[in-house]
């Protein structure tokens, strides 16, 4: 776990050995002890130098040890003893050094990094804090400000920025174990007390007070909710003011605080979760270790409207070659702007060039005959989709995989008027596409292995989070959505107002309200599924009654707002008023208060006082009750997809986990009785009905999440 090595006569070279990222596990620790005390004894050895094996330096703390009791030596007084030691120790930083790794390196005395080396304090991500004396040290080395940012945000700098900040001495392209070697060498016999960063003061600040109020107002206001960014400011104030023994103990018991905390599991939990649903399945047992991903080299985007023109961008980032196309000149000359104009800020701010010379734009298909692979985003039309695909059929060559960006379209009947079925998946992106880290790719009844292994990495190369899902209305986001979107306005009916329900939303930690997202997407874009759908319009029968749509409670408050021109922020009014067209500033409308007041009045509908609990409880565990489902009619995988797609697609905040993981940490059992009692409540509103699996699980004692998926008795299962 950690080897010890006599070299060039004086040196002791330790090499950390826990693949894949010599995480500091209990045994790595006892390695690193044992090895430092033994260099330190060695009367032969003058300096040590401390690398990792297979080119990472350290991933930090081990993360699988944080559920379990702690045993084995600790960190704080195994970094201690190396700084405290009286001979030079030299970290050589390669791959990386992240959270306890860069902690152990900032406990050296002196650090020499690759050039491609990547350092962070990511602790803050997983709802922690660097207690390992990061966040006295690095104030100490850096000052003040830097160590802020980089502890509050959890950003990974690079080796060059590394050197700017101070953080190591050299950087090398060459072999850095060599080349910390001879720094090792050079600084023998060099006074170490000014290389001890826990002896040093933290460099003067004017204005300290004005420095952190600014910086716990900033990480409150970016993560709503959060504790670990606050203890981090406060940890970090801990360095400024107090001498470091008593920084550490502040440290210890901010860590201690945030360990035990709910938020630290959720966010544990994500980071397992970010990487376990990588690893897809379908029944027929094709899977992500043994189906071969196709080399996606050329791509073609089909309809450049707000979807296209961000899978362009996210294309062409990923280094592949894009052939655009649109149908009318006007949309097609307004898409290269938007797109080159992104890409060109983009560049700009990393100070690259703009790599434009990989698109090219057309205004037919006959263009994308020689592609790798296609993404449709026309609109949302089954049969305009159908007929694209029958027309890449004919026109691509018999090998180019064909995928669509349906947001809830049925795959397989689009694949149908295609030559190739296996060829075709979803690949559904969010808006904006450039941005949105999820990606759900939808696996159709036909999708073969090979084009949903191709789909999911290449969502990988375009920096996306890939979620296998089966191909059902709305598949795993947009279905579950739903739910959530009609318990929010059936709470208008009942009392509540769109800025009340938004506020106890925001509180819970979603990034926006539901009504300040559909004014910013735009509430007449579900007005025309609803109309499409013939949830509205003449196909109602006129003698049903308004308040209901196939034999289930209807709203139709959506409708009305439409219907009145309030479309959200692009007509300056939707659920809330814009000082204009385009504006995005929410503001209360009174009007909205008397139109809702008159529509209760109208359908006879008793206006009572909502609370926040009832907003938070009817809108989220209608969300998770559907998110059962799912799992039941095998539509996702495990609770850990339908988290990720939450996190990563619908501003669900992180720090709760996911609403699978939120259902299990407030306790299947109160899930279950709030819904019963809910349902109860409104019998008319079927998506309250508890979920067969979730009483399942709680008649089964309500098994850790991770065993959930020995209870999903599905029968069709597409994953
Ligand atoms: N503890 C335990 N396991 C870790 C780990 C850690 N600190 N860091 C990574 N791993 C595991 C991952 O779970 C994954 O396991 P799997 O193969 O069983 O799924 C494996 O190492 C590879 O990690 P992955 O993230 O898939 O590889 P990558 O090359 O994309 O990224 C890192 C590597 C190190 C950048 C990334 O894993 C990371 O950010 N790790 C966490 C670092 C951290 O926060 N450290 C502070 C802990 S307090
Ligand atoms: P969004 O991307 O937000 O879903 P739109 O639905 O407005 O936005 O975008 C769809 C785009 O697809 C439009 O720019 C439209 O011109 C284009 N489009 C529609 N049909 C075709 C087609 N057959 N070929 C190429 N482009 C098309």
């Amino acid at each position: 776990m950690a080897q010890y090595a006599r070299t060039k006569g004086s040196i002791a070279l330790i090499t950390l050995t826990n693949p894949p990222v010599n995480a500091l596990s209990s045994a790595v620790r006892k390695g690193i002890t044992e090895t430092v005390s033994r260099a330190l004894n060695d009367t032969q050895v003058k300096a040590v130098v401390l690398c990792g094996e297979n080119g990472q330096f350290c991933g930090g703390a081990d993360i699988k040890e944080f559920a379990k009791p702690m045993s084995g030596p600790a960190l704080v007084p195994m970094i201690h003893a190396i700084e405290a030691g009286e001979k030079p120790v030299v970290a050589a930083i390669e791959g990386i050094a992240l959270g306890g790794g860069l902690e152990l390196a900032l406990g050296c005395h002196y650090r020499v990094a690759h050039a491609k080396a990547r350092m962070g304090l990511p602790e803050v991500t997983l709802g922690l804090l660097p207690a390992a004396g990061g966040t006295q040290r690095l104030p100490r080395l850096t000052g003040i400000p830097t160590a802020l940012e980089l502890i509050t945000t959890g950003r990974h700098i690079t080796a060059q920025e590394a050197l700017k900040l101070g953080i190591v001495d050299k950087v090398t392209d060459g072999n850095v174990v060599d080349a910390a070697m001879e720094m090792a060498l050079s600084v023998i016999g060099r006074p170490l007390s000014p290389r001890r960063l826990s002896t040093l003061s933290t460099p003067p600040l004017a204005n300290l007070d004005g420095v952190f109020e600014a910086a716990m107002a900033q990480v409150k206001r970016r993560s709503r909710g959060a504790m670990a960014p606050v203890a981090c400011v406060k940890a970090v104030r801990a360095a400024a003011e107090l001498p470091y023994s008593q920084g550490m103990k502040r440290e210890l018991e901010l860590m201690g605080t945030l360990m035990s905390s709910g938020q630290a599991k959720a966010l544990q939990y994500c980071f397992f979760a970010q990487r376990a649903v990588g690893k897809w399945s379908l029944p027929n047992g094709a899977q992500w270790n043994n189906s071969r991903p196709r080399d996606i080299r050329t791509a073609g985007v089909i309809g450049l409207g707000t979807m296209g023109r961000g899978i362009v961008v996210s294309l062409v980032k990923a280094g592949i070659s894009v052939v655009a196309v649109e149908m009318e000149e006007k949309q097609l000359d307004l898409g290269r702007k938007e797109v080159t104009g992104i890409l060109e800020r983009d560049a700009k701010r990393r100070g690259v060039t703009a790599p434009l010379h990989l698109i090219s734009f057309a205004l037919s298909l006959q263009s994308l005959r020689g592609v790798d692979l296609v993404i449709e985003a026309v609109f949302e039309d089954m049969e305009l989709k159908k007929r694209v695909f029958a027309d890449l059929s004919r026109v691509c060559n018999q090998n180019t995989m064909l995928c669509t960006n349906t947001s809830g379209l049925d795959v397989d009947q689009i694949a149908s008027v295609t030559d190739r079925p296996p060829l075709v998946v979803g690949m559904h992106f969010f808006a904006p596409a450039h941005v949105m880290k999820l990606l759900e790719v939808v696996c159709g009844p036909r999708s073969s292995a090979e084009a949903v292994a191709t789909a999911m990495s290449l969502g990988k190369r375009m920096g996306k989070v890939s979620v296998a899902v089966g191909n059902c209305p709305g598949f795993v986001g947009n279905r579950m959505l739903k739910s959530y979107m009609d318990e929010s306005v059936f709470l208008l009916e009942e009392g509540a107002s769109p800025e009340q329900v938004d506020q106890a939303l925001e509180e819970f930690g979603f990034a926006l309200g539901i009504f300040k997202v559909g004014d910013l997407s735009g509430l007449d874009v579900g007005w025309r599924v609803r109309k499409s759908s013939g949830l509205i319009g003449p196909d109602v029968n006129p003698t049903f009654p308004s308040r209901v749509r196939q034999g289930r409670r209807y709203c139709p408050l959506p409708d009305l707002l439409c219907e009145q021109g309030r479309w959200g922020q692009k007509t300056g009014r939707g659920w809330y008023l814009y000082d204009s067209a385009g504006g995005r500033v929410a503001r209360p409308d009174p009007e909205i208060q008397r139109f809702l007041q008159d529509y209760r009045l109208r359908y006879g509908i008793p206006s009572r006082r909502i609370s926040e609990q009832e907003v938070v409880e009817r809108c989220v565990f209608a969300l998770a009750n559907e998110g059962f489902r799912v799992l039941e009619d095998g539509m996702a995988a495990g609770p850990e997809d339908i988290d990720m797609v939450y996190v990563f697609g619908y501003g669900w905040p992180r720090h709760r986990g996911g609403p699978m993981f939120h259902a299990a940490q407030v306790g299947l059992p109160r899930v279950l009785q709030r819904l019963e009692f809910y349902y109860r409540e409104n019998p008319d509103i079927p998506h309250l009905q508890p979920s067969t699996l979730l009483r399942r699980l709680v008649g089964a004692g309500s098994p850790p999440i991770q065993q959930w998926k020995q209870y999903i008795r599905s029968t069709h299962s597409q994953l």
